[in-house]
């Protein structure tokens, strides 16, 4: 660099980030791929695809388990992934990070650990209007098991939380705050770390739903002062059916098993078992070994991007839509927060949803419509779905184009 460079030059090149996914160069329908439905699921690079096939190519067998060449490698890939996760995080300490299946798995472990053995009857979970069904439904199983409050913090019509509504809803009766650090339906990026900071005061803990924060927010869960996070890997670059959840290492400790099986035992007779420590007590049964290894390998491919960049480039892309989609007659945002990212929700006075997203697809612009597991924020707004494009780092403004010129032709369908 020279010295009259700027410091914080952004070099994101969304060209060479495009080269990684080769699904980026196929047509669908025969048309170019507008891939708009990142927040779903996050199309692949090849350097995760390559990951997978290596390792049951060359470097697969059972983990933890066995003396030979081929599980060692495997369980040296393995482990080595808890580091991966600990940087991109954040976290103080490797063995804060528990493998799950995905976020709803890591939610489903807090419940059914954290929240069974400490939560009473007259206790309280605040969750947000904006939840994801994954972060509605394990406290509803827990209050019909347990006799808890599921407290309902609403959101502005903008999509903003109501932070004034969460200082009046806190009480001492608050046990666990459970909140998304972003909505999947709005893009609203929430106040985690006020959140936590309010709640710590009130004597109560907090589960940040980290799905859709962990692609676009710069996470760090020591500064955020959250006592769990949880996130998926294949909203991260990685394969399905791959997660984590992080925890402070003292709830870890304190907190029982949930599923019983081999790996999270240091012994075993009849009468009694020795828990093995976390996170392995937590981890029963062969893991999805070859997964996490590619989830190791997206995270290490989404930690080799300028963040700066892509920040800057992600920021740009929803103004950018944002003002689109604007010009698209009896169009209306659905979300429109000053605090979002990446997610552009909206429906058209003329078509349903589901119509609106057949006919983008015959353009060959993939979206999701529906509720988007998300059913509150529907009612919220009185309306069943929406139409819901969304960005990943990949996106480009030509992919907005394509949305727009195909939303051209759905008015002329619909009139
Ligand atoms: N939770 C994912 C979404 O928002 C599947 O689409």
């Amino acid at each position: 660099m020279t010295a009259a460079e700027p410091m914080n030059k952004v070099t994101f090149d969304i060209a060479r980030v495009r080269a990684d996914f080769p699904i980026l160069a196929e047509k669908v329908r025969g048309k170019r791929l507008a891939f708009l439905d990142s927040a779903a699921s996050a199309q692949k690079p090849k350097q995760v695809i390559e990951a997978i096939v290596h390792t049951y190519t060359h470097e697969y067998a059972n983990v933890h388990r066995g003396v030979h060449y081929l599980s060692e490698r495997a369980t040296v890939a393995y482990n080595a992934v808890r580091a991966k996760v600990q940087k991109l995080i954040n976290a103080r300490d490797e063995n804060e990070i528990v493998f799950t299946s995905g976020t709803t798995d890591s939610i489903n472990l807090v419940a059914q650990t954290f929240g069974r053995a400490t939560l009473k009857a007259g206790d309280e979970v605040l969750v947000t209007e904006m939840e994801h069904h994954s972060n509605i439904v394990p406290w509803q199983m827990l209050r019909d098991e347990k006799g808890i409050t599921l407290t309902v913090v609403p959101f502005r019509d903008d999509g903003s939380l109501d932070m004034d509504a969460f200082r009046a809803k806190l009480s001492e009766k608050t046990r666990l705050v459970a909140v998304t650090q972003v909505s999947n339906a709005l893009g609203t990026i929430n106040p985690v770390q006020d959140i936590c900071r309010l709640a710590h005061a009130a004597g109560a803990r907090v589960l940040v739903d980290g799905a859709q924060g962990i692609p676009h927010l710069h996470t760090d869960v020591q500064a955020m002062g959250a006592d769990f996070y949880a996130f998926s890997g294949h909203k991260l670059y990685g394969p399905t059916g791959t997660g984590a959840l992080w925890a402070r290492a003292e709830l870890l400790d304190a907190m029982p098993p949930w599923k019983g099986g081999g790996d999270m035992i240091r012994s075993v007779t009849f009468a009694h078992t020795d828990f093995a420590e976390p996170p392995h007590k937590f981890e029963a049964g062969t893991p999805n070994i070859a997964g996490v290894i590619g989830m190791g390998a997206g995270i290490d491919w989404f930690l080799s991007l300028d963040r700066d960049g892509l920040d800057a480039h992600e920021a740009e892309l929803l103004a950018y839509g944002t003002e689109r989609l604007a010009e698209v007659p009896g169009l209306k945002m659905i979300g429109t927060a000053a605090e979002k990212c990446a997610v552009m929700s909206f429906v058209l006075d003329c078509a349903h949803p589901h119509d609106i997203g057949t006919i983008l697809d015959a353009e060959g612009v993939a979206v999701r419509t529906g509720h988007h597991c998300a059913q509150p924020v529907m009612e919220h707004f009185d309306i069943a779905a929406t139409v819901r494009p969304s960005l990943g780092a990949y996106s480009c403004r030509e992919d907005i184009d394509q949305l727009v010129v195909a939303l051209g032709k759905v008015r002329e369908m619909f009139g």
